[in-house]
């Protein structure tokens, strides 16, 4: 497995390699969601390549970009076992060298609403350095977990509006056995606060089977079945909860699949988001 730590150095790789090739950008201190991804890149390209990359431009002025968690040495292990072929591990200052004022700005309803409206900024840096890896790396297939469903429809708009050649795929959210959607952020909950986080997965569930079992289609019933479930953990708070329609990601005010169920929470300083994908029938 090599590690290359520049862009000319990571161009140089792929000018070597003929087929396609599979990229799976990530922040690291990587988890079995990550993994999923990557055993999936593995399984249908031919040359695979994990990027490595704490971000600084999606990260607001008030958030854990300082302390964001990271074990290099562990991830490149995980990544040596999945016969990943490079591991892009660029500085800062190699991604955005002096001088850097080139931004890829997505606008609109999809960036600015829901994460869009509560860290402004964030999808704009995540959709630049998207575009960045995707203009290094010049993937065949991209892959991305459904667990951050705003980034993915962001991701897919700028792929369709920029032209770039590419697939998106899309991989189902990897869970803890008490159904926490992993997050490398969960490691920074306190052991009482890890016991309650699932509260968001029992929040959602609620809200499935009010719409399943009950035939509750309007947003308050539903909103009210998720607050209700919210409402036995004193320590969170609810920031959104959202029906989406799942191919255009459009606001729902009367649920019809596929759609999207989005909920966001706060425990303690912590947030927490977390969707169903409701599948049409
Ligand atoms: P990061 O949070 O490290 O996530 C990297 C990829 O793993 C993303 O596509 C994310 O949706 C996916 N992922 C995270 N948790 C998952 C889970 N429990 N199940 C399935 N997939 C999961 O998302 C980012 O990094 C960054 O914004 C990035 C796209 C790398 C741009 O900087």
């Amino acid at each position: 497995m090599r590690i290359v730590r520049t862009v000319q150095a990571m161009r140089h790789e792929h000018q070597q390699w003929t087929g396609s090739v599979g990229l799976v950008p990530t922040m690291g201190y990587l988890h079995e969601g990550h993994l999923s991804l990557v055993r999936k890149a593995r399984s249908e390209n031919e040359h695979v390549v994990v990027s490595i990359f704490v971000n600084p431009t999606q990260f607001g002025p008030q958030e854990d970009l300082a302390t964001y968690p990271s074990n290099i040495e562990h991830d490149l292990a995980l990544l040596r076992e999945l016969d990943v072929e490079s591991v892009f591990l660029p500085s800062a200052a190699e991604m955005y060298p002096t001088g850097f004022s080139t931004f890829v700005h997505p606008e609109g309803p999809l960036a600015e609403q829901g994460e869009g409206a509560i860290r402004p900024g964030h999808f704009r840096g995540v959709a630049t350095v998207v575009q960045k890896l995707l203009h290094v790396v010049q993937p065949t297939h991209v892959y991305f977990g459904q667990k951050d469903a705003q980034q993915v429809a962001v991701v897919n708009r700028m792929i369709l509006d920029l032209d770039i050649p590419v697939t998106l795929h899309v991989l189902p959210t990897v869970r803890e056995p008490d159904g926490l959607a992993m997050s490398s952020r969960n490691s920074y909950l306190s052991t009482a606060d890890r016991a309650r986080a699932n509260v968001v997965y029992r929040a959602l569930q609620a809200a499935r089977n009010a719409f399943e079992q009950q035939g509750e289609a309007d947003i308050t019933p539903l909103t009210r079945a998720t607050i209700t479930v919210l409402q036995q953990e004193q320590a969170v708070q609810l920031e959104y909860f959202e029906l989406r329609d799942a191919n255009t990601f459009q606001p729902l005010e009367t649920l019809h699949k596929p759609a999207l169920l989005l909920l966001a929470v706060r425990l303690g300083n912590i947030r927490l988001i977390d969707n169903f994908v409701l599948h049409a029938d």
